[in-house]
């Protein structure tokens, strides 16, 4: 029986990997999302079930390592050293022509990738399973960021090799969708954005906690593989067609290059083709593909002389700011934005440039009519990178008093960058919410965009979001662009909406710091709108990931007396106010009923709570026969009495961690 189950979970890793494999890899599913996810939920119960039989390397374990306090600094194998660059082609024809010489005539091949923009990356294997991850650092030393490179879908937990003992070096990177994103997500919640994917993925694989980075959705592409801290094959060429052999992502658009005018035709044409790749790439990688020519080669104090970065001009252009405006979002926060003299980068005119804020137009020192340096990295708002010269005249810019919409009072508070209008009727403000409100994930009301709520607003007809839900045909028919089947199909998405459940709702009264992932903790611990308005700083300082800033922000949001208003007319309209724990289906402790006692090392009772309803299971109050597990803390009482008494099994706060796919 044992035995049974034991080859079952064995055969489900198996499949899983396998289609993990097909989807992240190669980028070529066989199944879809719901029929991997039924693989997975069953691999999940059965390990649940049987925590005895939880190995590292199964595919339910990318999550779940502990945060960390700080990261463990590791030394390097062998040095892991940047490149030298090509700028130009002539650049490139210099260093091939020092290659040859250093060689002697003799003949020799390249190798060209293409110049993934990410952080390079050092993964470890020992037997077949993935040990350990450590970041370039310094070449010398990186940190260790196992953990957090566990949940990179792509990077193999267990490969099948000879080898007893091997290094993969490579990038992690993150592709311009998930950056964008990740983007709109830190916009929600008030977060500043990551400038481009390159930093994105470096501030996600350096975060302590690997939860943060497996919502981060990183890619890893190999391109090393060594042993010893020395390459394995004689060929680099070889070399990476065993990366992908092994089941590592290698990246497809690889030539190998007979002469230096082969790397120059290679770089040509991903000059032309690289906007449309999904991810970005500021160049390409020329190696010398014979290892042993390589070793003759050397290095520099610095960088080896068998390679070189051969990059493309960053897509920037020079232009006149002709006047900085400021723009008001929904926070209510100011954004200096400069008016560019049009100018066309990479393929793109360019008229608009984020400024963030008054800080960094003083870090550029730039002013009104200055000639500036700008930038477009992939899909990104454009942004001005230095002053080129100064403009004469130029005059400097002002963060306004006034709020350039209403005319309300703008503070900049201590500490913070930003200036704020703190009219909390602002129109610029409510739109901004409005759009917000009605955002897909959020209240989901499709139709209501950018134009319509300009006309709303400006006509008066919504005063604030709770309006929406008085709106009736009249009031629709005579706006801009609206037809009668429009308007009608707009009013039934509206009452459609009240149906989104509390996490929703919470998201959409757009409470700072207060995103999705915090609305769905929230509901979970608190289990009604109500229960989290009552609620004093520290208890909200009790629901996981919420932290004093965050539980400071909702505290105050319940204590205005304009957003208590603004509650009650939504109550009113009848939205989800309590929160149905959505027993999740096919959670690893589905069917399970779970008893709490005692106090837990770390989680609150509500939390435990959650965290197996979240899974699953379900909590109930007394001991009896239909018991599964009880939970038990120090001080635990009479419950723990009576599960002895029953013989019902009784587990700690690690098991069950553990249990719900958590790892030790
Ligand atoms: S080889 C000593 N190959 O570019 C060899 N690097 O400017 C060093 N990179 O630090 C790396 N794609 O972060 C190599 N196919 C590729 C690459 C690549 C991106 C990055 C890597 C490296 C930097 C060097």
């Amino acid at each position: 029986m044992a035995e049974g189950i034991r080859e079952r979970i064995e055969r489900l890793r198996e499949e899983i990997r396998r289609h993990e494999y097909l989807y992240y890899v190669l980028d070529q599913p066989e199944i879809t999302d719901a029929e991997f996810d039924v693989l997975m939920e069953e691999l999940k119960r059965l390990e649940a079930e049987h925590p005895e039989l939880i190995t590292p390397d199964s595919p339910t374990q990318r999550v779940g390592g502990k945060p960390r306090e700080g990261f463990v600094k590791v030394r390097h194998s062998s040095p892991m050293l940047s490149l030298d660059n090509a700028l130009n082609e002539a650049e490139f024809l210099d260093f091939d022509r020092r290659v040859r010489q250093l060689l002697g005539g003799e003949p020799y091949r390249y190798v060209a990738e293409l110049k993934l923009d990410g952080l390079s990356m050092a993964a470890h294997y020992r037997e077949g399973l993935f040990v350990q991850a450590v970041t370039r650092g310094d070449g010398i030393e990186g940190e260790d960021v196992t953990e957090n490179a566990r949940t990179i879908r792509s990077l193999p937990l267990r490969v099948k090799s000879e080898l007893r003992a091997f290094e993969v070096r490579g990038e992690v990177v993150m592709n311009r969708r998930a950056f964008e994103q990740l983007n709109l997500e830190r916009d929600k919640q008030g977060l500043p954005r990551f400038a481009n994917p390159r930093n994105a993925a470096a501030g996600s694989i350096r975060v302590l906690e690997p939860w943060i980075t497996a919502t981060r959705r990183l890619d890893y592409w190999a391109y090393f593989l060594l042993v010893d801290g020395q390459p394995y094959y004689a060929s680099h060429w070889d070399s990476l067609e065993a990366l992908a052999g092994m089941g590592f992502k290698v990246n497809p658009h690889r030539r190998l290059c007979a002469d230096a005018e082969e790397v120059l035709e290679f770089w040509r044409e991903w000059s032309e083709r690289r906007e449309a790749l999904p991810y970005e790439i500021d160049g390409i990688v020329v190696k010398v593909d014979s290892v042993e020519q390589q070793r003759r080669l050397g290095w520099t104090a610095k960088a080896p002389r068998w390679a070189i970065a051969f990059k493309y001009a960053a897509r920037q252009a020079e232009t006149v700011v002709e006047e900085i405006s400021v723009q008001v979002g929904r926070t209510g926060v100011l954004t200096p934005v400069a008016h560019l003299r049009p100018v066309e980068v990479g393929g793109v005119t360019v008229s608009r440039a984020t400024l963030h804020n008054e800080d960094e137009i003083e870090r550029l020192g730039l002013q009104i009519g200055d000639t500036v340096i700008i930038e477009r990295s992939g899909d990104v708002i454009p942004k001005v990178v230095r002053v080129k010269a100064y403009g004469s005249p130029r005059r400097p810019f002002r963060m306004p008093s006034a709020c350039p919409v209403c005319g309300g009072k703008v503070v900049r508070e201590e500490g913070e960058v930003a200036s704020r209008c703190i009219n909390t009727n602002c129109p610029a403000r409510l739109k901004e919410s409005i759009l917000h409100f009605a955002s897909r994930g959020v209240m989901d009301i499709d139709g209501l965009g950018e134009a319509l709520v300009d006309q709303l607003v400006d006509r008066g007809l919504v005063r604030s979001v709770a309006d929406l839900y008085k709106l009736k045909l009249e009031d629709l028919l005579p706006l801009e662009r609206m037809g009668r089947k429009s308007a009608e199909k707009l009013l039934r998405n509206i009452e459609e909406s009240k149906q989104r459940p509390l996490p929703r709702v919470l998201t959409a009264l757009g409470i700072r710091y207060v995103g999705e992932r915090t609305a769905q903790f929230l509901a979970e611990a608190f289990g009604s709108l109500d229960a989290i308005a009552a609620a004093d700083v520290e208890t909200l300082q009790g629901v996981p990931e919420v932290g004093p800033r965050v539980a400071q922000s909702i505290y105050d949001f319940f204590r205005e007396p304009r957003n208590r208003e603004l509650v009650e007319r939504l109550r009113e309209a009848g939205l989800q106010f309590r929160y149905q724990a959505e027993r999740r289906r096919g959670g690893p402790l589905e069917g399970l009923t779970f008893v709490l006692t005692g106090t837990l090392p770390t989680l609150t009772r509500e939390q435990a709570r959650a965290m197996i309803e979240a899974a699953g299971g379900k909590v109930t109050g007394s001991v009896s026969k239909k018991t599964d597990y009880v939970v038990a803390g120090e001080e635990a009482g009479s419950k723990l009495q009576k599960a002895r008494e029953l013989g019902i099994k009784v587990i700690d706060e690690a098991t069950l961690r553990r249990m719900v796919g958590e790892r030790a």
